[in-house]
């Protein structure tokens, strides 16, 4: 067993070392058991076959749980974890209905003239940050604005209160990096904030995702109150932190390597396989949501025992080389590119991909499009990640927009 002493992908914070600790991991095997920095002891499972084999595996269950657990209130796991992710079947079955019911292709699909609006409205922005020939940070101008955006008019938060909650998102999504009381905290912020939306849309419905989730209905079945909560709170979580990751680590990888830059330009109609390569390169999420085995499970020549945490690495699923040829490479025209697990498998399945994919596509595509000369600025070859249990995104992006610099008389 390794013992959490070693590089650990979750705490490099940087692009390279995140990788080394990666190729590290998988050279020892599919499936390790290992201790990780927070002390808590897991069953990683990082080849393609066997993660993809336990995401569809009925010998695992989701649970209740996360990051500082037991120093929670009871009731602020209730309002915040009693959503699909946490859940298994029967219940998983009944909240997916539930929630798709409201969070329809349609609603979706409609959205897209206003995420292109709002796409527009943020390359303003960064045309501006840019015009003097000066670094712009992708992520903050561009990547992590356009899907809180989009996240938030869906659900149809009132413009006032759309910037309130980054602060304690951050937080919760990497709660394992964070002391306790900070983590709780945050927690308690969020839920309250997210209370307050759903009270003041009980108040005056509108067309919106929040008042369909409110009033869904299944038969004489309907959301509890804690279900709503964590629901909407899981949204504007899990809607932004991953989609903004997209677009910067997809972006990073296409100006990383030229010649594929060149290809997409060239050929634009490349752009949804080229989302898919990015998300299969780089994906957002480095890991699914750790699961409890409630039988011995079989994997990868392993019998991991019943009542064990175990946990799919997406990252390293993503570049087994059993599954993907040469996949340290970035190939826009991959021909199995969407075989990676980015967006999960089974029944947990990402219920958000195409709205992702809709705004990964809308979001580079036009950014490329806006500047052709986009490239990388110094410093970003090596770009520093956050360290986190779960997410894999980057904390900046210094890109320049042109070539030529313009010198300012001064
Ligand atoms: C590129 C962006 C995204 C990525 C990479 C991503 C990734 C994932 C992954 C890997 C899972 C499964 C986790 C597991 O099995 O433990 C998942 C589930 C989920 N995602 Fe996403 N996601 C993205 C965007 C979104 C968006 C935009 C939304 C909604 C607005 C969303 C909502 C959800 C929900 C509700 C689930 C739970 C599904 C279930 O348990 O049945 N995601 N996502």
């Amino acid at each position: 067993m390794t013992v959490g002493t070693g590089p650990s992908p979750f705490t490099e914070t940087t692009t390279s070392a995140r990788r080394a600790a990666y190729e590290q991991l998988t050279a020892s095997g599919p499936v390790q058991e290992t201790v990780l920095f927070t002390g808590v002891r897991v069953w990683l499972v990082s080849g393609y076959a066997e993660a993809r084999a336990l995401l569809a595996h009925p010998g695992i269950a989701k649970r209740p749980g996360g990051p500082h657990f037991d120093q929670t209130p009871a009731e602020l796991n209730a309002a915040q974890n009693t959503h699909m992710l946490t859940s298994n079947p029967p219940d998983h079955t009944r909240l997916r209905r539930l929630v798709s019911a409201a969070f329809t292709r349609r609603r979706i699909d409609t959205m897209a003239p206003r995420i292109q609006a709002i796409t527009d409205a943020l390359l303003d922005d960064v045309a501006t940050a840019g015009r003097a020939g000066e670094p712009v940070d992708l992520a903050a101008v561009f990547g992590y604005p356009l899907p809180i955006a989009v996240i938030t008019e869906l659900l149809g938060v009132p413009e006032q209160r759309r910037e309130a909650f980054r602060d304690w998102t951050t937080i919760v999504i990497n709660g394992s990096v964070y002391p306790a009381d900070t983590y709780v905290d945050a927690v308690e912020q969020l839920v309250g904030y997210v209370r307050g939306l759903i009270a003041e849309k009980r108040a005056a419905p509108a067309d919106d995702l929040l008042s369909d989730l409110i009033a869904v209905r299944d038969g004489t079945d309907r959301l509890s109150e804690d279900e709503l909560t964590s629901m909407v709170k899981l949204l504007l979580v899990a809607g932004y932190e991953t989609t903004a990751s997209l677009i910067v680590l997809g972006t990073h990888a296409l100006l990383s390597h030229p010649e594929q830059r060149q290809l997409l330009r060239a050929e634009p109609d490349r752009l949804p396989v080229a989302i898919e390569e990015m998300l299969r390169y780089d994906p957002p999420l480095q890991v699914a949501i750790p699961s409890v085995t409630t039988t011995p499970v079989d994997v990868g020549g392993v019998t991991i025992p019943a009542g064990e945490v175990v946990v799919p690495v997406l990252f390293t699923a993503g570049r087994d080389p059993a599954r993907f040829e040469d996949p340290g490479g970035f190939d826009i025209a991959r021909a199995e590119a969407a075989q990676h697990l980015a967006f999960g498998h089974g029944i947990h399945h990402c219920l958000g991909a195409p709205l992702a994919r809709l705004e990964g596509r809308i979001a580079i595509g036009s950014l490329l499009a806006r500047f052709p000369d986009l490239h990388l600025a110094d410093g970003a070859a090596d770009p520093a990640r956050h360290p986190s249990l779960l997410v894999n995104a980057m904390a900046e992006l210094p890109v320049r927009t042109s070539r030529s610099r313009v010198h300012q008389q001064g």
